[in-house]
């Protein structure tokens, strides 16, 4: 038999209102109006003309889904977009009220959550429009608008334009009386490509196409989109009537090649120094003891790892700022804690802050950098960033 749990006897007599636990150093500071910002910049980007539909999928990019989608809203996008649609109810539940496109199509089961949250779901088969349209009758509710995606060349989401006719004989006989076509839209490859101008040139010619198929069936979509961030800022003939921007409302690009200029990094990402360490040459650090001190070091302990979403890969590249300037992390990341080399800044303590991104004194890390040492891209920088790293918003 096993030998019985050893309680703590002190946790039965805790007070039942406990502090709460706030002492983790290790946040990620959203400024609010910085969003704004960037959905200004957008806005001045595309001209009044274009709509914007801000994407906040995957948790606003690390940012926080909801407070994206409010500073986004207040800003003037006239829409928000997720992927899922429990993303989408998130949304709701947090009294986002205007439109929300959910881009991840209709997975089974899901018609009668986006019919009853009132998500305009992007479709691509007369299965999806079928599914929806028989929700739309159960609930008695208004025509729901939806989004047909088309796939002119990403072979990802959305129907071939050969496959165009049964689903536009569907949406056509079914005349709005339970989905409203609100928009047509398709998403471009390579857009980010910046050597690569002639596949989104094939992929917006054979969506013109479908547009004009669509258009000769008497349908009139108001919302015709295909803009990713790099599109958005690389053609203008593929801004339509709206663009989706995501990375570039948080302040960045796919590559530093296609960014649009007057952005601002939203998030900034910093921890404070748990201990020092003064360590003599020879010695190796962290698992694998792959780093060996080649002098006499002080190493602080940053209390951060992959559990954080700091990635292990950048291991042997990365770097942080303490006091402005910058330290190099040595040896290997590992899941809670980072060890870094501030032997050339005398009398660092316990508690100085530390910056793993974004700007600290008159040094800067930007998303682009981080990502580079991870060789991955910005998105997978932020998006990263693990849920017990809180979120501080600053920027009303
Ligand atoms: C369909 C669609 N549109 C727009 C976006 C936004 O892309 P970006 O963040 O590059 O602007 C995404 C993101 O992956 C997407 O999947």
């Amino acid at each position: 038999m096993s030998p019985p749990v050893a309680h703590d006897p002190a946790l039965r007599t805790t007070p039942p209102a406990a502090p709460a636990v706030t002492v983790r150093p290790t946040v990620a500071r959203v400024d609010t109006s910085v969003l704004a910002h960037n959905l200004a910049v957008v806005t001045q980007h595309v001209g009044s003309g274009c709509r914007v539909l801000a994407v906040v999928k995957a948790d606003g990019y690390g940012h926080g889904a909801t407070e994206a989608a409010r500073a986004f809203e207040a800003a003037g996008a006239w829409g928000l977009a997720v992927s899922l649609v429990e993303e989408g109810v998130e949304l709701r539940e947090a009294g986002v009220h205007g439109p929300v496109v959910v881009l991840g199509g209709v997975p089974p089961g899901a018609a009668d959550v986006l019919v009853h949250r009132r998500l305009r779901p992007v479709v691509w088969s007369v299965d999806h429009l079928q599914m929806l349209s028989a929700a739309v009758l159960r609930a008695g509710a208004h025509a729901l608008p939806v989004h047909l995606k088309i796939d002119t060349g990403m072979s990802r989401l959305g129907l071939l334009p050969r496959d165009l006719t049964p689903v536009l004989d569907w949406i056509a006989a079914d005349a709005g009386r339970t989905l409203q076509l609100e928009g047509v839209m398709t998403h471009l490859a390579c857009a980010d490509e910046i050597d690569d101008e002639l596949t989104s040139a094939r992929q917006l010619a054979s969506f013109g196409d479908c547009l004009g198929t669509i258009a000769a069936r008497g349908l009139q979509p108001q919302l015709r989109h295909a803009s990713n961030s790099a599109a958005m800022v690389r053609f203008r003939s593929a801004h339509f009537d709206m663009v989706r921007p995501g990375i570039a409302l948080y302040g960045a690009a796919s590559g530093a090649a296609v960014e649009l200029p007057g952005l601002r990094l939203a998030m900034s990402v910093h921890a404070r120094v748990l201990g020092i360490r003064e360590l003599p040459a020879g010695v190796r650090v962290s698992y694998g003891g792959r780093a060996q001190l080649r002098r006499d070091s002080r190493l602080a302990i940053v209390p951060v790892g992959y559990g954080d979403g700091y990635p292990r890969a950048m291991s042997g590249h990365a770097q942080m700022l303490v006091r402005g300037h910058r330290c190099d992390v040595v040896g290997t990341i590992t899941m809670d804690v980072c060890m870094l080399d501030v032997t050339d800044l005398p009398g660092v303590r316990v508690g100085e802050e530390v910056t793993l991104l974004g700007r600290q004194g008159l040094g800067a890390i930007d998303l682009y950098e981080l990502a580079g040492w991870a060789g991955t891209v910005p998105y997978e920088i932020t998006c990263g960033i693990s849920k017990r790293v809180p979120r501080r918003y600053d920027g009303g």
